[in-house]
């Protein structure tokens, strides 16, 4: 029996603003992942800092939240077999010089930090951060 896992994927500022959405969409189809969810955002500060709250004593936490509450959002439910690892995969180091070639991030990142998309990281996180942009109404079956 297949077992399907959901992951949570962001479409960053960066990468809105360039026009990138529709191009990551179609590689996301491509590449047979299901979109079970998905809304366009403008978030505040405080909900881009309670999203990466993990990373509150980091040094690039300011920048970080600052960046990701600057413009549009899309924020995806992915679903697939071992979607989280795939979909990290798909994605690409997170700095895209590091990137192989064929990712989201050898594409559209211009920085580490500019770095065009998100993915959840494990179980326990896609966990968080679905429910933390999705309430279970608003996903597909
Ligand atoms: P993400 O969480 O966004 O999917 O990316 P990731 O797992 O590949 O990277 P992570 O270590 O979780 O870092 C979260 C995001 O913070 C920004 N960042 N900036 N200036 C820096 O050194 C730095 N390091 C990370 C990136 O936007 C990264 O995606
Ligand atoms: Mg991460």
């Amino acid at each position: 029996m297949k077992t399907l896992q959901r992951t949570l994927s962001i479409i960053k500022p960066d990468a809105f603003e360039r026009g990138a959405t529709g191009d990551i969409i179609n590689t996301l189809l491509e590449n047979n992942f299901r979109i079970v969810g998905m809304k366009m955002l403008h978030i505040t500060k405080a909900q881009a800092e309670g999203f990466y709250a993990v990373h509150v004593h980091r040094p690039f936490f300011e920048s970080l939240t600052d960046f990701m509450s600057s413009g549009p959002i899309v924020v995806m439910a992915l679903e697939k077999e071992a979607a989280i690892a795939d979909y990290r995969k798909l994605m690409g180091a997170t700095d895209p010089a590091k990137a192989e070639a064929g990712t989201i991030r050898k594409k559209w990142a211009s920085s580490i930090e500019k770095n065009a998309v998100h993915g959840s990281d494990g179980e326990d996180t896609s966990r968080f951060e679905l429910s933390y942009f999705f309430a279970g109404y608003e996903l597909s079956k």
